[in-house]
């Protein structure tokens, strides 16, 4: 009777005692990954421009500067052009940026728009948002092979300004032929970080000091075909003297998107060497509600990472043609929607958000919470088998001893 009693009792406090350990532990990993690394950030809008009253022809430039300790990340934003971001890691906290704005704007010579001291770059790399692309997928099977219609070149959109508040700004764009686009817009914001988090809006991206998200959302375009789906055309470029090799990989999450257990990565590194200079990390899963909810969610995949033409992707960057004199191209495609899943005009708007940075993307770590529920699945379990254990030896003892007294009676 008296261990009957104690038995639930003593397995209660033991998992509850698990749960801390485990939450305890759990939070020390994530303060000692790394994510005390802090940067100041200052941001300046088309910096050097010779008129702060006027804006410079066909799109502007963003400048965030993010000084460590004893080392610099420019992140450059740019819309002269395919909206691009450049990511430059320096290894002072004093390099500094100078653009020739009378050839930056021209966009025919590179070298108008440079990092100095150019001996303290370590690496450089720019993720151009070339293209979007829209099938009409008759027969639902969310293959991008056939039937495509013409598509948008987003070097030749019509940029608006840059909206900034705080390390974030936002662009938006519209196809110059706007009949598509006469109520809808393409838009991009970048958010640079400080330090270590995770973002507000959902798919909650876990990010560094180290990295930057860009939200890319088509809302309100009316599509060619009432069962059109999108493709994203993402175009990674390193210089000549950092040849970036590309990987796609994926690693098991979470709590913040039920259901989605992937995180896809695009990585580069010096050939032959297994040091990761930068990457774009992405769970695969875009939003089709303005309030991204889970049931707004809606999977997405990528095509394999090819290279592509420099010169075109120079020809459709300001900012690449700028920095780059031998541009190196590897692209790939994302695609939005699985077989069956609802077309873009259900809801006529989709968000997708990806991470980029320099150095090793972020990893998900178990949550204190996935962590507590593992204690308790497998602790209580555990406790109660060993409990019951004792208790099953003890009535052993007892009946043993009673049988012992029997036969005297
Ligand atoms: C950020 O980059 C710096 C310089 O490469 C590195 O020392 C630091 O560990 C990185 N921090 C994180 C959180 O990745
Ligand atoms: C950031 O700025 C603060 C205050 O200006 C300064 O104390 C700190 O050293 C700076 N940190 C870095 C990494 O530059
Ligand atoms: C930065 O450089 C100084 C002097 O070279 C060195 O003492 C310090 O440890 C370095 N800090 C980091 C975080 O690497
Ligand atoms: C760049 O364009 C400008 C004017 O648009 C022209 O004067 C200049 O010669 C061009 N430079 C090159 C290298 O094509
Ligand atoms: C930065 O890198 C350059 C070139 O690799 C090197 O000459 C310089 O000494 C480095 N500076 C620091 C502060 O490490
Ligand atoms: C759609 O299905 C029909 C009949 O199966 C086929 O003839 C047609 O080629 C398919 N269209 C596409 C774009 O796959
Ligand atoms: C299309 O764009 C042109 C030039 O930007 C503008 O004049 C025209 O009003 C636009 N049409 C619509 C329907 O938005
Ligand atoms: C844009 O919106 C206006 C007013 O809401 C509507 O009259 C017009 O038909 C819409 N155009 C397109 C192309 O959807
Ligand atoms: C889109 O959906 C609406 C209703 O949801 C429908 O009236 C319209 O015909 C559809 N087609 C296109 C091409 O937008
Ligand atoms: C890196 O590899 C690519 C293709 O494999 C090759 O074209 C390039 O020359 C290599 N670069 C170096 C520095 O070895
Ligand atoms: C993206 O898809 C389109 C259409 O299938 C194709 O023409 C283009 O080459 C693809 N881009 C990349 C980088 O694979």
């Amino acid at each position: 009777m008296a261990a009957a009693v104690k038995t639930p009792i003593s397995g209660a406090a033991a998992s509850l005692f698990l749960i801390l350990l485990f939450s305890v532990l759990s939070s020390a990993q994530s303060y000692f990954r790394g994510e005390t690394t802090r940067r100041n950030l200052s941001v300046e809008l088309n910096p050097g421009w010779p008129s702060p009253s006027s804006r410079p022809p066909n799109g502007e430039l963003l400048h965030v500067r993010a000084v460590g300790d004893n080392d610099t990340l420019h992140f450059l934003f740019c819309s002269q052009g395919a909206p691009t971001l450049l990511l430059v890691h320096t290894n002072t906290s004093s390099s500094s940026l100078k653009v020739n704005w009378k050839e930056f704007v021209s966009r025919n010579v590179s070298g108008s728009l440079k990092v100095e001291p150019e001996s303290s770059v370590l690496y450089s790399s720019a993720t151009v948002f070339s293209r979007l692309l829209e099938y009409d997928d008759v027969n639902n099977t969310a293959e991008p092979t056939s039937d495509l219609f013409p598509p948008y070149e987003l070097g030749s959109f019509l940029w608006s300004r840059l909206v900034l508040s705080g390390p974030s700004a936002r662009l938006c764009g519209v196809a110059p032929d706007n009949a598509t686009f006469a109520n809808g817009s393409l838009c991009l914001q970048l958010s640079v970080f400080g330090e270590g988090g995770r973002a507000e809006s959902w798919p909650r991206l876990l990010h560094t000091a180290n990295s930057s998200q860009v939200e890319v959302w088509l809302d309100g375009v009316l599509p060619r075909a009432t069962q059109s789906r999108f493709l994203l055309e993402l175009q990674a470029v390193g210089g000549a003297y950092r040849p970036s090799r590309v990987e796609v990989q994926r690693s098991i999450d979470d709590e913040f998107t039920p259901s989605i257990f992937k995180v896809s990565r695009w990585l580069s590194s010096e050939n032959g060497s297994s040091e990761i200079l930068g990457f774009l990390q992405w769970k695969p899963v875009a939003s089709r509600g303005r309030d991204s909810s889970v049931e707004n969610a809606t999977p997405c995949h990528h095509s394999a990472p090819r290279p592509q033409s420099s010169e075109d992707t120079a020809r459709a960057s300001g900012l690449v043609r700028a920095f780059y004199a031998e541009p190196q191209t590897v692209g790939l495609n994302v695609s939005f929607g699985l077989a069956g899943d609802p077309f873009y005009n259900s809801t006529r708007f989709l968000r997708w958000t990806v991470l980029i940075g320099s150095g090793s993307p972020p990893v998900e770590s178990f949550s204190p919470l996935v962590l507590a529920i593992m204690a308790v699945g497998l602790g209580t379990p555990m406790i109660l088998l060993v409990l019951g254990g004792v208790y099953v030896c003890i009535r052993k003892r007892v009946a043993v001893t009673a049988a012992a007294y029997q036969p005297i009676n």
